[in-house]
């Protein structure tokens, strides 16, 4: 299965000089959206976020301002992608059981994030080597 899946949303402009983009759960994306939540950085030096997975839960990340880059693990491959805000018409998918990172943010970078369950802590997998045990990977 190809780690970076990218969806990708309706983009409509017209002679108002605006674009409306819209993303409807089960129909652009795989998933009913149950949360939306954003992450807004505000400093040069923002340390790089993430380092977990989920049990579960999957969600749809989208970059609205700004720039970073994504690490996205399956447990066999591990690739990076770069999200930017010429790419705010398209969601990258971050599936359950994907060990993921977010590095590189610049300092007006914001990126919203679709879930397709409410906030639970215990779908969190925080160790790299217990997400890899899951997986039945055992090393
Ligand atoms: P976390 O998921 O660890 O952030 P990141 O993946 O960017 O490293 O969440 C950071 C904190 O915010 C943590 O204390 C849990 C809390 N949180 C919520 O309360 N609700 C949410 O929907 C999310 C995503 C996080």
């Amino acid at each position: 299965m190809n780690l970076v899946q990218l969806f990708n949303f309706t983009h409509k402009s017209d002679e108002r000089g605006a674009s409306l983009i819209a993303i409807e759960g089960l129909k652009t994306i795989p998933f009913a959206i149950q949360r939306v939540y954003y992450i807004q950085i505000n400093t040069l030096h923002a340390k790089p976020r993430g380092y977990h997975a989920h049990h579960q839960l999957r969600q749809i990340a989208i970059c609205l301002s700004g720039n970073c880059r994504f690490v996205l693990d399956d447990g066999l491959n591990r690739v990076n992608i770069n999200l930017d805000s010429s790419m705010n018409n398209q969601g990258l998918l971050i599936d359950k059981m994907i060990w993921h990172e977010m590095h590189d943010f610049s300092a007006d970078c914001l990126l919203l994030l679709l879930a397709s369950l409410p906030y639970d802590s215990t779908d969190y997998i925080h160790d790299y080597l217990q997400f890899k045990q899951y997986l039945g990977m055992n090393q």
